[in-house]
């Protein structure tokens, strides 16, 4: 465990070049200002909510995409399946807790059993983000941010690279598959080409004192 926190500060600190998240600024009007929303929450409060949901969906963006880069290049995309496996649920674990929020990343067709399966809200945003997407908007603009039910709720859709193909691909490598059966013998995230949205990131806060 103290290894690991080693390894995911390391991340952090390597933070920076290659990262995918979007970084322009969520403009604090993107909400839909549906019915359901908050009326106690106001414009200001939610924009700082956004920005944290933000901050924290991108930290764990870059820690991942670092971890994984950082695999594949030592030990191969193999070895790199046993890194994602037990780094990935923990790594979103340990910033849920610095940061707040509840964590995690969701996908019409998950992987991981438990953290990757989207609830019924999170599934139509995701749906949603597909439709968009289908509508020509750009990946890097697909954003759902919101306040229901007592919560703040942000996502932000996570686009296929090349390197994700390695292990999510059409044409996955013996090796690396049957390491995927290994730990998820009933795994759905394959079959991706690049410029799909693989899943999304999901960072939810629950708003004290709002009932
Ligand atoms: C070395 C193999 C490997 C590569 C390369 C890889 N992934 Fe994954 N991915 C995994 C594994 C293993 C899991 C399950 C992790 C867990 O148990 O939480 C996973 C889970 C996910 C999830 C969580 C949702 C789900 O399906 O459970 C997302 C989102 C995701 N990967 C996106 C990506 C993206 C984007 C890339 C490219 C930048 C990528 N992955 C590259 C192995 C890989």
């Amino acid at each position: 465990m103290q290894h690991f926190l080693v390894a995911v500060s390391a991340a952090v600190l390597l933070v920076g070049c290659s990262e995918q998240v979007s970084e322009t600024a969520t403009p604090p009007d993107v909400s839909t200002s549906q019915a359901t929303a908050d009326p106690a929450t106001t414009a200001v409060d939610k924009a700082r909510l956004t920005a944290d949901a933000k901050a924290a969906v991108m930290e764990l963006g870059m820690t991942l995409k670092t971890q994984l880069q950082t695999a594949i290049k030592s030990s191969g995309p193999a070895a790199a399946v046993d890194v994602c496996h037990k780094i990935a649920p923990a790594v979103a674990e340990s910033l849920s807790q610095e940061h707040g929020v509840k964590l995690t990343r969701v996908s019409l067709k998950n992987r991981n059993p438990d953290m990757g399966v989207p609830s019924d809200w999170q599934r139509s945003v995701l749906q949603d983000f597909e439709a968009r997407k289908a509508a020509g908007e750009s990946l890097d603009k697909l954003v759902y941010n919101d306040v229901v039910d007592g919560e703040h709720r942000f996502m932000k859709a996570i686009p296929t690279q090349a390197v994700c193909l390695n292990c999510h691909g059409v044409d996955i490598k013996p090796a690396v598959q049957a390491k995927i059966d290994e730990y998820y013998p009933n795994d759905r995230a394959v079959g991706f080409q690049e410029g799909d949205i693989r899943g999304a990131f999901v960072a939810v806060r629950a708003l004290d004192g709002e009932g």
